[in-house]
């Protein structure tokens, strides 16, 4: 296994370019086989684990695969496969997606049940009433949802929950839908941009689909999709783990390739605490030219404040002077990072889902365990901060979720490199 060693307190400066985001491409590579043709997919972080399995269920299905630098051409033609076992959607839970365009094209889907994971329960029961809704019939046995989809139709269905819409949800019924008769629409959908890229990408392929980006999508359903050629959107949790870690180390850096429409709620947050931040079409420039101050945050669906930026954005409040509360809203339960960096020195008290960061000055560098991607990131960042070295164990994790992260921090300066655990 592999670790990252990080010797702290280094200010980035430079520039990084961000890759294509794999939340986007996961759900996109996954709809490819509603088509009958060849689909190409461009800008697609052809190196992060979930992507490697997703390329790997997608030929375990039997379709045919070719990764050529970033892009992806997947030639769907005549695959039969209808299954996702519990050995892929159990390294990567994201393979739920499979079940949309599996019902959509081939009438029938087994997808191994995913489970709970270390952020917390993960619920399936709003993708079960999306595609029930449709008229499928659904059973869980052995571990797997079976769902039968013979006889699918449009309907008006409700997709809120306890912690409110859901993206991957959203993403399966509206790709079961393209191919269903009738019309569908989806009340209380998600918005999150790559929840609209998905979307743009279906619609490239013929899809009949209105509404997306706002919480009510509707959509057509047509006999036949064809390929269609994509450019993913930018990775906007990878843009905001940058722009923090240029804030964290009193750094300057310019992040390209990126979208700052699609961190909005991250700007102004790290704005309020004093951090500048200019940008333009695709670059943000971020400087911290001055002493910090703490802001309150709480994780919101989009356009609200990322649960994927949450323990990032903790790392950063552990070492700015006074009381920072930060309430987690869409998995509760999601704070392993709380006590790794308390083991660093920061001053963290869990209340519910809410985690009181009393800022220190500094932080020491010491032995992490990354327990899930997230969670690594806001790690990397600590240890950037920190004093002295530091060892972020189980990176694995990272490499689920961040492109090369090690190699583009060095570019900025930082002092990280990879070693065998
Ligand atoms: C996606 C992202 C993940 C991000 C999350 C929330 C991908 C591949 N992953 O995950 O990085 O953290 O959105 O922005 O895109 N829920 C239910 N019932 C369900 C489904 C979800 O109650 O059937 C709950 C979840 O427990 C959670 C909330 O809804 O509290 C949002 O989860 P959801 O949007 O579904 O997350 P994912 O789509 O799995």
């Amino acid at each position: 296994m592999d670790k990252l060693i990080i010797d702290g307190g280094v200010r980035l400066k430079g520039s990084v370019e961000v890759s294509g985001a794999k939340n986007a491409a996961l759900p996109i590579l996954a709809a490819t086989l509603l088509a009958d043709e060849k689909s190409v997919i461009k800008n697609v972080p052809t190196s992060l684990l979930d992507v490697i399995t997703m390329v790997k269920i997608i030929r375990y299905l039997g379709a045919k695969v070719e990764v050529q630098g970033n892009t992806i051409t997947v030639e769907p033609k005549g695959y039969k496969g209808c299954t996702a076992p519990y050995k892929f959607v159990s390294t990567m839970r994201a393979s739920i997606c499979l079940l949309g365009p599996l019902l959509g094209k081939q009438k029938y889907a087994e997808v191994s049940f995913p489970g709970g994971c270390v952020i917390g329960p993960r619920p399936v029961d709003l993708h079960l009433k999306g595609i029930k809704a449709l008229g499928a019939k659904v059973k869980i046995y052995g571990g797997y949802i079976i769902a039968d989809g013979r006889n699918l139709r449009g309907s008006h269905v409700y997709l809120g929950g306890h912690f409110g819409s859901s993206v991957l949800a959203t993403a399966n019924v509206m790709m079961a839908a393209t191919l269903t008769k009738g019309r569908t629409i989806i009340e209380n959908a998600a918005c999150e941009p790559e929840v609209v890229d998905l979307a743009h990408f279906l619609k490239q392929m013929g899809a009949k689909i209105e509404g997306e980006s706002t919480h009510k999508i509707e959509i057509e359903g047509v006999k036949k999709l064809a390929g269609a050629e994509h450019m993913l959107i930018a990775d906007r949790i990878e843009t905001g783990t940058y722009m923090i870690g240029a804030a964290i180390t009193d750094g300057d850096i310019v992040i390209k390739k990126a979208n700052p429409n699609h961190c909005i709620a991250l700007i102004d947050k790290l704005r309020e605490a004093g951090v500048s931040i200019t940008f333009g079409k695709n670059e943000i420039h971020v400087r911290k030219t001055r002493s910090l101050k703490p802001v309150d945050v709480t994780t919101l669906p989009y356009p609200g404040f990322p649960t994927d930026m949450q323990a990032q954005f903790m790392s950063l409040m552990c070492v700015t002077k006074g009381i920072s509360v930060i309430t987690e809203k869409i998995y509760p339960e999601r704070f392993m990072h709380l006590s790794e960096l308390n083991r660093m020195g920061a001053n963290i008290i869990l209340e519910g889902p809410t985690a009181i960061v009393k800022g220190v000055k500094n932080l020491s560098g010491a032995p992490l365990m990354a327990s899930d991607l997230r969670a690594s990131a806001a790690l990397v960042l600590a240890g950037l901060a920190g004093k002295g070295k530091s060892e972020v164990l189980r990176v694995y994790h990272l490499d689920r979720g961040y492109e090369d992260m090690e190699k583009k921090l060095s570019r900025l300066g930082a002092k990280i490199w990879r070693e065998k655990e």
